[in-house]
């Protein structure tokens, strides 16, 4: 029975997908007709006590941008940042970066690359963070603003990281129901930036591999496993205060409201996958691949037995019971990077968590699955960040890390 669900669920996934298309050439960027709440063309609300990203609904695609910042000077860091927020309350609204459809006169560069011209909002969110290497030797007087929560993160058994897709002084996620609109949001930030940043690594990604809305239909990551079953809920207010938004008290004031973001590039074994038998792929889990299932339950959201799985299993080793109660909000996406010159596809995980601290999140549940998960013959973790994403934009007078300056 699960083959046969299996395709049936392509097949609604490949609908939804024509639908989602079809409504975004339909109508224009600029707005117009009311329409319902849940449409995917809708505009997310940019400004908050929290940034926008972390616990709205997970939208369809994602463009993540990791930033050095090439200036040396505070001034010219904290101009750009004001410039970045300006834009991003622009876009996130399906509108222009500058006034008009392109902005400026014919003989200057116009000041929106203008490729979202006619899209929707799409519910475009940018949600920004800093990263380590920005307090690092005192560049910007930040030394002792760094919060004590971002930690580097150790070295991990297995990894195999790619400086040149790892860290990174500043990070933009754009998310958005389309992938151009997500695209389109990144280039302008890039291209506003020159001169004081530029980008030092960046992610595509589709096919959200994580829910954060429990009663949606649960997607598939590149495995073909339901993920994100057992996530933390954007609605769940108790579990967000507890293990995603930091606390006044956590160490550092600037960063109450915030969270702390993990993003690790997990290249999949595809072509070693695909020969392994069904068994063994839900062994590995610890749940069945038709409907998600924890081992010896009959429904994806039965409670998880863990003895009844094996003592590697990853979702055994990943939950909150094997970890001492640690909890995250995870937000990653698939990615397929073509080919690697070897003839196997360049595709995985894009692994994207949010806490309230990287030392009681992700380190201690990364360091249980990376010495024992029966997912690790299948993976390896390829890239690696961690950033200290600031609370959210309060009004148009504030902008993206106002409180980490002040
Ligand atoms: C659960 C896949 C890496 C943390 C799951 C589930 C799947 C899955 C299919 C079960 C459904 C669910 O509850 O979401 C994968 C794949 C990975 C990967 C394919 C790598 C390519 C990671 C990493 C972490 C992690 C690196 C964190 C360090 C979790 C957590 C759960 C989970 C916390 C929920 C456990 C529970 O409460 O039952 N993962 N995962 N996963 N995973 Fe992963």
């Amino acid at each position: 029975p699960s083959r046969r669900a299996l395709l049936g669920w392509g097949g609604a996934g490949l609908a939804l997908g024509a639908a989602a298309a079809g409504g975004t050439v339909a109508a224009v960027r600029s707005g117009g007709d009311a329409e319902p709440a849940a449409d995917t063309g809708a505009a997310v609300p940019f400004h908050g006590a929290h940034q926008a990203g972390i616990a709205t609904p997970v939208q369809d695609r994602l463009h993540f941008a990791a930033f050095d910042v090439t200036t040396k000077d505070r001034a010219e860091l904290i101009a750009l940042l004001k410039e970045w927020t300006r834009a991003a309350e622009r876009m996130t609204a399906g509108r222009t970066v500058g006034e008009g459809a392109y902005g400026g006169p014919a003989e200057a560069p116009p000041d929106d690359t203008g490729e979202a011209l006619g899209l929707r909002p799409s519910r475009l969110t940018l949600t920004f963070g800093v990263g380590p290497s920005l307090f690092a030797e005192d560049r910007f007087g930040l030394a002792d603003r760094r919060p004590e929560a971002l930690v580097d993160l150790p070295k991990f058994p297995g990894d195999n990281l790619d400086a040149s897709r790892s860290g990174g002084d500043l990070c933009v996620q754009a998310c958005a129901d389309d992938p151009q609109v997500a695209v389109h949001a990144i280039r302008n930030l890039a291209r506003i930036g020159m001169g004081r940043t530029a980008v030092r690594w960046s992610q595509l990604g589709f096919g959200k591999t994580s829910s954060t809305t429990p009663h949606s239909q649960t997607p598939r990551n590149m495995m073909g496993f339901k993920d994100g079953t057992r996530n933390i809920s954007g609605t769940d207010e108790a579990a967000l205060t507890k293990h995603v938004w930091a606390g006044a008290t956590d160490g550092t004031g600037w960063m109450a409201g915030g969270s702390y973001l993990v993003a690790r590039r997990i290249r999949m074994h595809i072509e070693t996958w695909d020969r392994a038998p069904l068994q063994e792929q839900e062994d590995i889990f610890g749940r069945d691949k038709g409907e998600g299932a924890p081992v010896g339950k009959a429904k994806e959201r039965d409670e998880p037995f863990l003895k009844a799985m094996l003592p590697t299993a990853h979702v055994r080793l990943a939950h909150p019971d094997s970890n001492g109660g640690a909890r995250m909000l995870r937000r990653g996406y698939s990615f397929t990077d073509g080919t690697d010159g070897l003839g196997r596809l360049d595709a995985g995980l894009f692994f994207l968590a949010y806490q309230r601290d990287v030392r009681k999140g992700f380190i201690p549940v990364q360091r249980g699955l990376a010495a024992s998960d029966a997912l690790n013959e299948y993976i390896q973790h390829v890239g690696s960040a961690v950033f200290a994403v600031p609370p959210g934009v309060r009004d148009t007078d504030d902008w993206w890390g106002r409180a980490l300056f002040a």
